[in-house]
C-alpha cells in the first residue's frame, strides 16, 4: 500500500507529507481537544482519492454527516453511513476465520470459538458452554455459517419440543433446562441481524464507510461484536486477492482489545502482508497490551500530551539523545491545538496542521 498524506507545515514553512510504503499503521495520541479526530477526518479525506477503502468506527458521533468542527470538505464523497446493527455488516454471524498462517478454521474450530466468545460475554458455566458448543457445531453442519439468530432458533426449538416429564430421557431433559437458561442471556444478540451475503463487496472497492457504534453501551458486548466484525473483515480481505487496500480507523480506541492474539494485534503484526492497516487514536494508553501493540505502528502523531505523559512522550521521540529529549519536552508542553510531532522513526518533525475555515 502506497499513500501520500499531507500533514501540515513544518517549522521551516515547508509542507510535511507522510509517504508510507507498505507499513501504513499509525498511532495518534494527545489530550482532549488537541485535534486528533479533526486530523483523522482530514487524512481520511485524502485517502478517499487514493484507491483505498476506509472504515471508521465512530464511538462519539464525531464522524457523522453533520458533525461540527470538521474540515470543510467532510464527509468524503459517496461515504456510507451505517449503524453497527445494520445487516450490511458481518456482526451477527460467525464465519470460519482465516488463522494467522492464512489457513482456514475448521467447522469444529469455528463452533468452539463461537461458543467460547459467548461463554466469555455472558459468563456461562461449563455445562452451558459444552451444550452451546454442540448447538453451534450442529448449526454449522447444516450451513457454512453460524448466526446469532440460528443459535437462538435452535435453542427455542429445543424448549418447544420438550416432552412432558417422564417421557424424555435424562439427557433430553438436561438439554431443555440448559436451553431455557441460555435463551434470556442471548436475547441482547437479537439486535444484530443475520448478515447480508454480499456484505464484503463494497469494502473491496475504494470508498469510505462510517460505522456508528455509539448505541452499544455495554463495553463487553461492544468488544465482542467488534472482534467478530473485524475477524470477518480480516478473513475476507486475506482470502480475496483482488480487492483494494483497507484502512481501519479507530478513534478513541482505548477500550478495544489489544491483547496478544486479538484481531487488532493481528492487523498490527500481519496487516501489511494483506494490505490492511489500522490508524489508532487515543488520549491515553490503557495498559501494557495496548502500549505494546501500538508500539508496532510505522509512525506516530503526538499532539500535546497530558502533563504526566510529557516525559514518556519525549523519551519516545528522542530515545538516545539527551539534548533532543530536552528540546522535545519543552516543545511538547507548548503545543497548541492542531500542532503535533510527526515521528516515523527518523528525526521527529514539528508540524502545524491548523486550518483556517473560510
Ligand atoms: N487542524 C485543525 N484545524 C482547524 N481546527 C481544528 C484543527 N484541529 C482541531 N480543530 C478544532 O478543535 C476542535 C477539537 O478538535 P478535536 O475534536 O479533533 O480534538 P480531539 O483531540 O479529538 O479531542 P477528544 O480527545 O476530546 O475527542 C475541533 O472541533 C476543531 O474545531
Ligand atoms: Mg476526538
Amino acid at each position: 500500500m502506497k499513500l501520500q498524506i499531507h500533514l501540515g507545515v513544518g517549522l521551516d514553512g515547508e509542507a510535511v507529507t507522510w509517504e508510507p510504503n507498505g507499513n501504513v499503521q499509525l498511532a495518534i495520541t494527545g489530550q482532549s481537544g488537541q485535534g486528533k479526530s479533526y486530523k483523522l477526518c482530514d487524512m481520511m479525506l485524502q485517502l478517499s482519492t487514493q484507491g483505498v477503502h476506509t472504515i471508521v468506527l465512530d464511538g462519539s458521533g464525531e464522524f457523522g454527516p453533520d458533525a461540527s468542527g470538521k474540515p470543510a470538505a467532510w464527509p468524503p464523497r459517496g461515504t456510507r453511513f451505517l449503524d453497527i446493527s445494520s445487516p450490511e455488516l458481518p456482526v451477527g454471524t460467525f464465519f470460519p476465520w482465516a488463522m494467522p498462517s492464512g489457513k482456514m478454521e475448521s467447522m469444529e474450530q469455528c463452533a468452539r470459538r463461537a461458543a467460547g466468545t459467548l461463554k466469555q460475554l455472558f459468563h456461562l458455566g461449563g455445562n452451558q458452554y459444552s451444550y452451546l458448543k454442540k448447538v453451534c457445531a450442529s448449526c454449522l453442519a447444516d450451513s457454512q455459517e453460524l448466526s446469532f439468530s440460528w443459535i437462538t432458533e435452535s435453542l427455542t426449538e429445543t424448549t418447544q419440543s420438550a416432552q412432558p416429564a417422564g417421557e424424555c430421557t435424562p439427557e433430553e431433559s438436561t438439554e431443555v433446562k440448559l436451553a431455557v437458561s441460555l435463551l434470556p442471556k442471548l436475547d441482547v444478540l437479537s439486535d444484530f441481524p443475520d448478515t447480508n451475503p454480499h456484505w464484503f463487496q463494497p469494502f473491496a472497492t475504494p470508498g469510505t464507510t462510517v460505522i456508528d457504534i455509539q448505541d452499544v453501551l455495554d463495553p463487553y458486548l461492544l468488544k465482542t461484536i467488534l472482534e467478530i466484525l473485524l475477524g470477518n473483515l480480516w478473513t475476507q480481505k486475506v482470502r480475496s486477492h483482488t480487492g483494494c487496500p483497507l484502512v481501519l480507523v479507530f478513534d478513541e480506541c482505548q477500550d478495544l482489545n489489544f491483547k496478544s492474539g486479538s484481531i487488532l494485534d493481528r492487523i498490527l503484526r500481519k496487516g501489511r502482508k494483506y494490505e490492511i492497516a489500522g490508524w489508532f487514536s487515543t488520549q491515553w494508553f490503557k495498559d501494557e497490551a495496548m502500549t505494546k501493540a501500538l508500539g508496532q505502528t510505522a509512525a506516530d502523531i503526538f499532539f500535546r500530551p497530558a502533563l504526566r505523559d510529557c516525559k514518556k512522550t519525549a523519551s519516545l521521540l528522542a530515545p538516545n539523545d539527551r539534548e533532543l529529549y530536552e528540546a522535545c519536552l519543552e516543545a511538547l508542553d507548548s503545543l497548541r491545538p492542531g500542532q503535533f510531532f510527526f515521528y516515523d522513526r527518523e528525526e521527529p518533525i514539528l508540524v502545524d496542521g491548523w486550518e483556517r475555515k473560510d
